[in-house]
C-alpha cells in the first residue's frame, strides 16, 4: 500500500545504532532499557507514525525476499472479481468482501459499522450449539458452513444480514465522574434458508496484521511457560493455549491468530481469508466456502490463487515490521507505564516476548519483542462473551490481543474502535469493558484519579 522507503529502513538502523550508543555512552543500564523499549518489533521495528506505519516490510531484507514480499502486498490490496474474468477472478460465489485490505485497512484493524450501515470490516462466525466437528472445533449450520457470507456474486444469493444494534448505559468512576458503554445486539436478517438447529454467533472485527511473522517465531514452549490454566499461583488471573486444527499438518497444533487464537499460522489464517472471506480457492482450502450448499458452484476443479501467489500473500504479512513507541520520556507516560504494571495489565498484556532462534530466516530469529499479549485465553466475563466455543476457548474466553502499535490505530485506521466487535469507542471504555479474569484490573483502574487515568491512556497511546 505504501511506496517501500528505503529512507526508513535506513533510518530504523542508524536510529537503532544512535539510541543504542547514546545508552553505552551513558553506560546507564535504565537508558539502554528505555531506548530498548521504543524497539517493539525488535530489530524489525520502524520510525513511521504516519498512516502507513503499518504496512512497512522488515529492513534488511535479500532483494528477493523484498520481491515475494511486494508480490504478497499487491494481492493483498487486489480486488477480485467474479468469473469469468481475465484476471483476479474466482471471487464468491459468496463472499464477505472484495480484497483484504478492504478489511484490513493499512494493515490495520476493521470497524463495526453505525448503527443502519452494512457490515464491511466485521463479520460473524456461526456453528451449531453444543456440538463440534470431527477436529472438536465448531461445527458448520446446514446451508450457511461456519461463517455468514453477507454478500454473493450475480446468480448466487447471500446467505443473510446483519442488523447491529447498541444500548447505552452509564456508569461511574470511583471518584464520580461518568462513563459509558454501548451493548451491542446482533440480529440476522434476510436469511436465505432457515435455520433449524440452535446456533452461536460470533461477531469479529478485522484485526491488524503487522508484527505477526514476530508472534508465529515464539516458540510454543515460550508461550505455554506463561500458561497457568488452573491459576497454580492463585492471581486470579489462568491463561489457557488453545489447540486447533492444522490442515496442513493434519493434525492439532497450538493456536496463535483470531480472537480466540483459533488459527495455527499465518499461512492457514491467511489461507482461511481467502476461502472463506472472498470465496477462493488454495492449496490450503482446495474447496469453495458454499460446498454442499445450494449455491455451490462447482468451479473448484482448480485452484483460483496459485501456490506461489498463497506463499507471497503469507510471506507479506510475516514479513510486517512493527511501529515504534513514541513519547517514551514523558513523564505521563512513565506515569502510566507504572499504573499498568500495577494494575496487573501486565499479567496477561505481557509486555516482552522473545522469538526463537531461526537459522534459515535469521531477520525473525532471536528478537526480544514487544507486542503486550501473551498470546493465550483469559475468561473476560459475560458481558464480553460470545457464548460460541472455538476449540478448546470455552464462550467467555478471548486472546489477549497485542497493544503494540494500538497508538496509532487513529492515523492509520481513523477511528478508535477496539475489541473483538469494535463496541468499544476509544482506549478507556475498551479498558471498562474488561471483566472475568481481568476484573481486578479494571476496578483498579476505576479507582484512579483523573490524572492517572489519563496517564494510563497516554501510556497506551505511547504504544
Ligand atoms: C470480511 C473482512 C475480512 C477480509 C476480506 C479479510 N480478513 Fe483477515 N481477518 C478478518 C477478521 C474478522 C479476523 C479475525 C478472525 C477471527 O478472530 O477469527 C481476521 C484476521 C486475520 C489475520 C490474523 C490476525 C491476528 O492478529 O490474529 C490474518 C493474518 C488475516 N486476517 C489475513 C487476511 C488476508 C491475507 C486476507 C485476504 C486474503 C484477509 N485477511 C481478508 C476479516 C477479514
Ligand atoms: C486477564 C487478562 C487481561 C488483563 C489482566 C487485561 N487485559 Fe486487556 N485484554 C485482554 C483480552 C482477552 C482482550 C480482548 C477482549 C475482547 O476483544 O473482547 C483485551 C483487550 C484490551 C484492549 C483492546 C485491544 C484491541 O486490540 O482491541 C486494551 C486497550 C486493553 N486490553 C488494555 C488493558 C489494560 C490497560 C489493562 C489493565 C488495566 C488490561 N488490558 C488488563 C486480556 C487482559
Amino acid at each position: 500500500m505504501f511506496p517501500k522507503n528505503k529512507i526508513l529502513v535506513f533510518s530504523t538502523i542508524v536510529a537503532f545504532i544512535i539510541i543504542t550508543s547514546n545508552a553505552c555512552k551513558k553506560t546507564k543500564f535504565e537508558d539502554l532499557e528505555l531506548n530498548n523499549e521504543m524497539l517493539s518489533g525488535g530489530m524489525q521495528t520502524v520510525f513511521d507514525e504516519g498512516n502507513g506505519a503499518y504496512g512497512h516490510s522488515f529492513a534488511n531484507m535479500s532483494a528477493q525476499h523484498e520481491r515475494v514480499h511486494e508480490i504478497g502486498d499487491i494481492a493483498f490490496e487486489q480486488t477480485f472479481v467474479s468469473n469469468p474474468a481475465p484476471l483476479n477472478g474466482g471471487l464468491g460465489p459468496i463472499y464477505n468482501n472484495v480484497s483484504c485490505i478492504s478489511c484490513h485497512i493499512g494493515d490495520g484493524r476493521g470497524k463495526a459499522p453505525e448503527v443502519g450501515q452494512p457490515i464491511s470490516s466485521i463479520l460473524f462466525r456461526i456453528s451449531q450449539s453444543n456440538r463440534v466437528d470431527m477436529h472438536n472445533g465448531p461445527l458448520g449450520v446446514i446451508g450457511y458452513g461456519d461463517q455468514i457470507q453477507n454478500r454473493s456474486v450475480a446468480g448466487s444469493v447471500k446467505e443473510a444480514d446483519i442488523e447491529i444494534s447498541y444500548i447505552e448505559k452509564t456508569f461511574q468512576f470511583d471518584d464520580g465522574t461518568p462513563y459509558s458503554l454501548r451493548f451491542p445486539t446482533y440480529t440476522l436478517t434476510n436469511m436465505y434458508m432457515p435455520i433449524t438447529s440452535s446456533y452461536d454467533l460470533s461477531p469479529r472485527v478485522a484485526s491488524p496484521v503487522f508484527g505477526l511473522g514476530l508472534l508465529e517465531a515464539v516458540s510454543e514452549q515460550d508461550i505455554l511457560a506463561n500458561a497457568d490454566e488452573f491459576d497454580m499461583n492463585n492471581d486470579g488471573i489462568s491463561g489457557k493455549a488453545n489447540y486447533v486444527w492444522n490442515v496442513l499438518e493434519n493434525k492439532t497444533t497450538l493456536g496463535r491468530f483470531g480472537w480466540k487464537a483459533n488459527q495455527p499460522t499465518v499461512m492457514q489464517q491467511s489461507a482461511g481469508a481467502i476461502n472463506s472471506d472472498m470465496g477462493l480457492t488454495s492449496f490450503v482450502f482446495p474447496q469453495e466456502n458454499s460446498f454442499g450448499q445450494i449455491q455451490y458452484d462447482h468451479l473448484d476443479d482448480d485452484v483460483e490463487v496459485s501456490d506461489s501467489l498463497m506463499h507471497a500473500i503469507a510471506f507479506y504479512i510475516k514479513t510486517l515490521a512493527v511501529p515504534a513507541r513514541r513519547n517514551i520520556t514523558d513523564p505521563k507516560v512513565a506515569r502510566g507505564k507504572q499504573l499498568f504494571i500495577e494494575s496487573n495489565c501486565s499479567a496477561c498484556h505481557l509486555p516482552t516476548l522473545k522469538t526463537a532462534v531461526n537459522v534459515a530466516f535469521p531477520a525473525l530469529s532471536n528478537q526480544t519483542i514487544r507486542p503486550y499479549t501473551d498470546l493465550l485465553l483469559h475468561d473476560m466475563g459475560a458481558e464480553l462473551a460470545d457464548n460460541r466455543p472455538d476449540f478448546l476457548a470455552n464462550g467467555y474466553e478471548w486472546r489477549t490481543p497485542p497493544l503494540w502499535g494500538i497508538g496509532l490505530t487513529y492515523k492509520v485506521n481513523g477511528h478508535t474502535n477496539f475489541l473483538h466487535d469494535g463496541r468499544a469507542r476509544n482506549l478507556m471504555e475498551a479498558v471498562m469493558w474488561h471483566g472475568g479474569e481481568a476484573e481486578a484490573s479494571k476496578n483498579k483502574v476505576k479507582s484512579l484519579n483523573k490524572a492517572d487515568r489519563e496517564a494510563l491512556i497516554k501510556f497506551l497511546e505511547s504504544l
